[in-house]
């Protein structure tokens, strides 16, 4: 059985429980979702050959620093920096650092801003100039798995409902999604309920409610879904190589559908699709 709590008399919440948030939370997290939205937008410009993701990790610091926003991940279970940076066959967490980008790369920069205390949680792939054919249709079809996931998130539908949303249309296309890592709930917690698995069975899983907030991030292989986690504790390859994306939304459950919080002010969000 699932079970259900008023966001603001869950301070202290048995596992498992589910928080419903109200027009605070939603204000809160349109706010923090905006500026974790802004600071990717910025950082497009950035990514081009040469460029470190250590760079770009201190623009996403700087930019913070100027608009109000603490990185989420800053001293996060002892991770140090304020993106995750995640290159080709990095299926998330990649660490920021001296290795520079080159023509052709596919990157997934992660950012979440915590402002007035609500998280604003969101990735994106940047492509490194001119892009293999396969490496954007990979992009393409993460984006879309990710669309059709959101389409799900209405009341009454399931947490497995998204997932299976996902799921069919990415394999549908011959790729594979990542189970082991998913999408959270979110608010004035960085990660909380429920789980948002990115595969499932349709009709499983927590009724979705008014006042849910949650990611949606699915990670799409263009190989096999399995993963590996590199000796530095963090960085997620896939096993067998091949080139792995990711993107990823806070988004608010409605009375009518849902509201998406991070949405690109510049219409930026999808590298293959602009608006
Ligand atoms: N932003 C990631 C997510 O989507 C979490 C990164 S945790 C870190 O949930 F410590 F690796 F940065
Ligand atoms: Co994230
Ligand atoms: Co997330």
């Amino acid at each position: 059985m699932v079970t259900y709590v008023d966001a603001d008399q869950s301070r202290k919440r048995a596992p498992g429980v589910i928080p419903l948030h109200g027009e605070e939370g939603f204000a809160g997290m349109r706010k923090a979702g905006q500026l974790t939205a802004k600071a990717l937008d910025m950082l497009v410009d950035h990514v081009r050959p040469g460029v470190s993701t250590i760079e770009l990790d201190q623009l996403a610091f700087e930019f913070g620093q100027d608009h109000g926003g603490i990185p989420a991940t800053l001293l996060y279970r002892g991770y140090r920096h304020s993106i995750c940076t995640s290159i080709n066959h990095v299926v998330c967490h990649g660490i920021p650092g001296d290795r520079v980008l080159r023509e052709g790369d596919i990157l997934n920069i992660d950012l979440t801003y915590v402002v007035d205390g609500w998280h604003g949680d969101s990735s994106r792939m940047y492509p490194v100039g001119q892009l293999s054919r396969k490496a954007e249709r990979l992009i393409r079809v993460t984006y879309e798995s990710l669309a059709r996931g959101i389409a799900a998130a209405i009341p009454g539908n399931t947490t497995g409902d998204i997932g299976a949303a996902i799921q069919t249309y990415a394999e549908g296309e011959r790729t594979s999604v990542v189970r082991d890592f998913v999408g959270h709930g979110l608010g004035k917690l960085f990660h909380d309920e429920p789980n948002i698995l990115h595969f499932g069975t349709p009709g499983t899983g927590p009724e979705l409610k008014p006042g849910m907030i949650f990611t949606i991030e699915p990670m799409i292989n263009l190989g096999r879904p399995h993963v590996k986690i590199l000796n530095d504790g963090w960085t997620a390859v896939t096993r067998d190589r091949t080139l792995s994306a990711q993107c990823e939304h806070s988004l608010g459950i409605t009375e009518t559908g849902n509201e998406i919080f991070t949405n690109s002010p510049g219409g930026l969000f999808n590298p293959t699709d602009p608006e």
